[in-house]
């Protein structure tokens, strides 16, 4: 596991010295949110100190400053996951970016919408939406370990402008091949969105390559500021995408009779952005690239084997993730007979922060697993082997003393 120094990579994360309940905090939630090295937390406050004003707008000094380093953050984010800059459109997180494409792509009535079981409700509900303009929801299933149906893929119902799809499943850890998906889509004539909330944080990620039309992402998974988030979008989809927002810096001309639009991405960006978000998210992209996606992919899949390895071992516990084809670092579980929330609650006890109950995914957890909830440990590349170790030994004891 020499992919990275993750004692070194520690030291740059403050929280993670932290006592919780008397206990050194093992920070297990990644998957809700990551926490944020001082390099992202001091550069805010440099920015703030140095850098603040409203960018594009204004002329003086400092707006040049803040315009710059707006343009330099996107530039950043863009050649992060090989696009150009002009398709990354600001937002405030992978929700507001796929919301914003169900408003924006004009769906007709009897046109068909794809998404699946494996969804986050953020890749759920704006699409069960539509249905109130006529639209037709397809919901793509999964096997019972967790795999997308993938010769669904090779017959969508005719009439279908979009397929929207998880890379990977928040509770399943299920991976999907999007690439291979979204090359049927596009046989098929449809557009593809990709959420890849919880992939682009873990693992590198080359647009171009799965050839999507739109992406969305979140900073805070990565490193980054909360509220900022990332929406893609293909500059050559043919598609005439309409605003969202309409207001300030998203138009070339307007007067009371006439307006004409800007272009992408402004043409989404109505109004003041969030300019520290989208400057933080850079610096946390920075670091990124420093250790390297490649060393935290590798790092995180050792990491998953030894969890799992070492989960084999537990009595009285019920794994849920991890059955899939391919999977990431989330392990999703329960203690037999015990409550998700009890389960999480005694590991906080010990400083283990972990997330419990639907993982705001209840049409899978409830309708597919059948549970009323679930307890959800998931990494990232400052986790350690021996705080896996101090995880599995307080599991160990919830699931002896509590489990059937
Ligand atoms: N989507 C985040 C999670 O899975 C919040 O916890």
């Amino acid at each position: 596991m020499n992919y990275i120094e993750t004692e070194k990579i520690r030291e740059d994360f403050p929280i993670l010295n932290k006592m919780v309940n008397g206990n050194p905090l093992i920070y297990l939630d990644n998957a809700a949110t990551s926490q944020r090295p001082r390099q992202v937390i001091e550069g805010i406050k440099y920015f703030y100190e140095n850098l603040n004003a409203n960018p594009i707008r204004s002329i003086h000094y400092l707006a040049e400053q803040a315009t710059l380093e707006y343009a330099k953050a996107r530039e950043k984010i863009a050649n992060f996951i090989g696009a150009l800059p002009e398709e990354i459109v600001f937002v405030r997180n992978a929700t507001e970016a796929i919301n914003l494409v169900s408003f924006v792509l004009p769906f007709k009535e009897g046109e068909h919408v794809s998404t699946s079981y494996l969804e986050h409700h953020s890749n759920l509900l704006p699409w069960l939406r539509l249905r109130e303009k006529g639209v037709v929801v397809d919901i793509a299933g999964i096997d019972e370990n967790y795999d997308i149906d993938m010769d669904y893929y090779k017959h969508l119902p005719t009439n279908t402008k979009l397929v929207a799809l998880t890379h990977v499943s928040n509770v399943t850890g299920t991976t999907n091949d999007v690439k291979e998906v979204t090359r049927l889509a596009h046989e098929q004539g449809a557009l593809v969105l990709i959420d890849a909330a919880q992939s682009i944080p873990h693992m590198p990620f080359d647009v171009k390559d799965i050839n999507a039309d739109f992406v969305a992402f979140s900073g805070h998974k990565m490193l980054g500021p909360f509220g900022i988030g990332v929406l893609y979008i293909n500059k050559n989809i043919e598609e005439n995408l309409k605003p969202f927002l309409t207001g300030g810096e998203m138009i070339k001309d307007v007067n009371i009779n006439k307006i004409v639009y800007e272009d992408a991405p402004n043409l989404f960006e109505a109004g003041t952005q969030n300019i520290e978000g989208a400057y933080g998210l850079g610096l946390a992209v920075d670091y990124l690239n420093r250790i390297g996606m490649q060393n935290i992919q590798k790092y995180e899949e050792e990491l998953t084997k030894y969890l799992y390895e070492k989960a084999e071992e537990l009595r009285n516990v019920e794994v849920y993730s991890g059955k899939s084809k391919k999977f990431s670092g989330v392990f999703s579980f329960n203690v037999k007979g015990f409550h998700s929330h009890d389960t999480a609650y005694f590991l906080d006890r010990k400083g283990i922060a972990v997330r419990s109950g639907f993982h705001c995914a209840q049409p899978l957890v409830e309708d597919r697993l059948k549970l009323d909830g679930a307890v959800r440990a998931s990494i990232y590349f400052y986790n350690t082997k021996e705080e896996i170790d101090k995880f599995m030994e307080e599991l160990n004891n919830i699931a002896v003393k509590y489990g059937r």
